[in-house]
């Protein structure tokens, strides 16, 4: 039996995940989960990429030690991915010794093939891609056209690969393997730049300390993306170590890559001629997803879209957002999140479609008509509409492998979601409701039930990796325990009629509860607030593009000494900003409602209007003294004031970085 192995690219830990990593992640997990209840011994592989110029800068501008500011990073990453339900087998970190061991392994063997030598290297440098550029490659004014900022001139002495000599074997590999690159038309794309013809590659730098030590040459940290790349073979031990690397990456082993199609390059071209290079077998596959827009701008931490999955998961559970994820763009497709297009989906496929059908037979009909008790399946009794049913679901299951293995998941959705309306229309045409009322008919309707029955059985081992806690809620409502894969043991369901009679049913609570206008509007409001707290507080100088550097003012001298008791008098508190709006008679005064914990929020007039947009306050933390006297201004009493920083920019207002109640004491 084949082994199955899919990987995630490694993310760069410069950021916190988003939903964009999100994608890449719920789509390898869903593979893998498809994998093992087909029974194959099955690997899936995430991980960090923790080295390069972009890693070490970050961590300087944080004035951290590159190694304690990756550190921090992983828990956001695991606990993400927990949050998700994506369950990988192994979490690679680029700082392992178990990896760099295995980086500086391979670093030898292409050197052994004659593929590395020192040479001198000057070009554009874009750090956020850590990549050379060509000019060809730049927008005007030498701006990178995937980070929109301007690249860098680097000269340095670098060590090379060879990669001119592999033009003509990669296209050859190509040519022999039609099925490598996917889309095709991202295929089409690879194969003619390498038919333009390859530069050698600069692989090691002198400029950055914070990398794989070149063996041999330690004044040369390796290219990031030699270390990166290598990240899916040093998780399995390296090709000199046995067992497992020969289970995952030898030739009988489908070994799948998916990554964004914004690091196609690195995997279709530089990737494979490493490994060429150093005599070691090519991945099965490499799949190109396209780019997620959010409410259909790009995403970015400038703009405050950046979207973290955390606030979904919480509003929707895990199963829906990998249910939406996964539906509502093609993959390999761009692709657009949106809230509302995700709570339509919701209620329609999810609480009309699938939930409602389950509702209808469990509750109304099985347990009232039959006890609760699952009917025993009857073949010899079918009529042509349950044939037609069967050969549905027959067709559904063949289907949604065949997208499944060809790695198209919005495709296995739709296939799923033709059973689910034959089975809803098929309960409108049989009408067990009438059937219930007619002791003559007990028959029918036993064998009507079944075949809805068996038809949720199915859906809830198709749907199993894309939906894993809903599709065993499901099971356990059928009376059935939660979907167990094994190696060796195939799950997906073939012959109809498994479904035991005599099965005890559990009605339980609905499935998918319908999300009403009111709820929406709350799920929208909670999300915005989240998005504006994230969002950067734009000041006067942030307006006009990138924040610049106030300039310094004179501080002002310390004032005199006072004693502890007379600082104890001032009562500082956590305030959350419920609403906030100009008041008309002034340019500078902003009206804001503060939640201080107490039973009525304050109304707090706050000098910053010229600093902040009222919108960018609200779901803010605050520190606001609350034990001055209300003083009036511009006809409104405000009972209380804000702190903040002033400085020639503008105004900042002092936050709490963590989620405290509100009310709570600043000491
Ligand atoms: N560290 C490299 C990968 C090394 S793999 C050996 C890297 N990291 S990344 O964190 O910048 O990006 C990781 C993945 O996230 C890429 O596949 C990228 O395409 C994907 N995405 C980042 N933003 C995305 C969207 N908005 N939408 C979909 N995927 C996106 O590149």
């Amino acid at each position: 039996m084949r082994s199955f192995y899919v990987t995630t690219p490694i993310y760069y830990v410069n950021d916190r995940p988003h939903i964009g990593h999100a994608y890449t992640t719920v789509a390898a997990d869903l593979l893998a989960r498809y994998h093992r209840v087909r029974g194959q011994p099955t690997r899936l592989l995430t991980g960090l990429d923790e080295h390069g110029q972009k890693i070490e800068r970050r961590a300087a501008e944080l004035g951290l030690p590159p190694k304690e500011f990756v550190d921090a990073m992983v828990p956001p990453f695991k606990e993400a991915w927990e949050q998700l339900r994506c369950e990988p087998d192994d979490f690679i970190r680029t700082t392992e010794p178990r990896h760099e061991e295995k980086v500086q392994a391979l670093w030898r063997k292409l050197e052994a093939a004659g593929d590395i030598y020192l040479g001198e290297y000057e070009d554009w440098y874009c750090v956020g891609c850590e990549s050379f550029k060509t000019e060809k490659d730049l927008e005007e004014g030498q701006i990178c056209p995937m980070h929109g900022k301007p690249v860098e001139k680097l000269k340095e002495r670098s060590y090379f690969f060879r990669l001119s000599a592999y033009g003509d074997k990669l296209l050859a590999y190509y040519e022999a393997h039609p099925e490598f690159v996917q889309p095709e038309g991202r295929f089409n794309e690879v194969k003619s730049f390498v038919r333009q013809g390859l530069r050698d590659l600069s692989i090691s730098r002198t400029t950055m300390r914070w990398g794989v030590p070149v063996p041999g040459d330690e004044a040369h940290v390796m290219f990031v993306w030699l270390d990166a790349l290598t990240n899916y073979i040093s998780a399995l031990g390296g090709p000199d170590e046995a067992p497992l690397f020969d289970q995952f990456w030898g030739p009988e082993a489908t070994k799948v890559h998916l990554v964004g199609k914004d690091i196609l390059r690195f995997h279709a071209i530089y990737w494979p001629a490493f490994l060429l290079s150093a005599g070691i077998e090519l991945p099965t596959q490499i799949w190109a997803h396209g780019w997620l827009t959010v409410d259909g701008t790009k995403m970015s931490k400038g703009l405050g879209n950046f979207l973290p999955p955390g606030p979904l998961v919480d509003a929707f559970g895990a199963d829906v957002l990998r249910y939406y994820l996964m539906r509502e763009v093609g993959f390999g497709q761009d692709g657009d999140f949106s809230h509302t297009h995700l709570i339509e989906r919701y209620n329609g496929e999810l609480a009309n479609g699938l939930g409602n059908l389950l509702n209808r037979m469990l509750a109304s009909i099985v347990r009232r008509g039959l006890g609760g008790v699952v009917p025993v399946y009857r073949p010899d009794a079918l009529e042509p509409i349950d044939r037609e049913l069967i050969e549905v679901a027959r067709r559904v299951g063949r289907e949604c492998a065949e997208h499944l293995e060809a790695i198209s998941p919005h495709r296995a959705l739709e296939s799923i979601w033709e059973l689910v309306a034959a089975a809803n229309r098929y309960v409108d045409q049989t009408e067990p409701w009438h059937l219930l009322k007619d002791p003559a008919r007990r028959e029918r309707l036993e064998q009507v039930a079944y075949q809805v029955l068996e038809c949720l059985r199915w859906i809830g081992t198709l749907l199993w990796p894309f939906m894993p806690d809903r599709c065993d809620a499901l099971r356990a409502q059928l009376g059935l325990g939660p979907l167990e894969p094994a190696v060796g043991e195939d799950l997906w369901p073939d012959a109809f009629g498994q479904l035991e009679g005599g099965l005890q049913t559990a009605p339980g609570a609905a499935l998918f509860p319908r999300i009403d206008a009111k709820q929406e509007a709350e799920i929208l409001a909670r999300l915005e607030r989240d998005r504006l707290e994230r969002a950067p507080m734009p000041g006067p100088a942030a307006e006009a593009g990138e924040p610049q550097e106030a300039e310094a003012e004179p501080l002002e001298p310390i004032a005199p000494p006072i004693v502890f008791d007379d600082f104890a008098k001032v009562d500082l508190r956590v305030g959350k900003i419920l609403a906030a709006e100009k008041l008309s008679k002034s340019k500078k005064l902003l009206r804001l409602q503060i939640d201080l914990g107490e039973a009525e929020p304050r109304v707090i007039l706050a000098g910053i209007a010229l600093s902040y947009p009222p919108e960018a306050l609200i779901g803010r933390r605050v520190v606001v003294v609350a034990n001055l006297p209300p003083r009036k201004m511009m006809g409104v009493q405000s009972q209380g004031m804000v702190l903040a920083a002033s400085d020639a920019g503008g105004l900042g207002v002092l936050c709490v970085d963590r989620d405290v109640p509100p009310g709570t004491r600043v000491s």
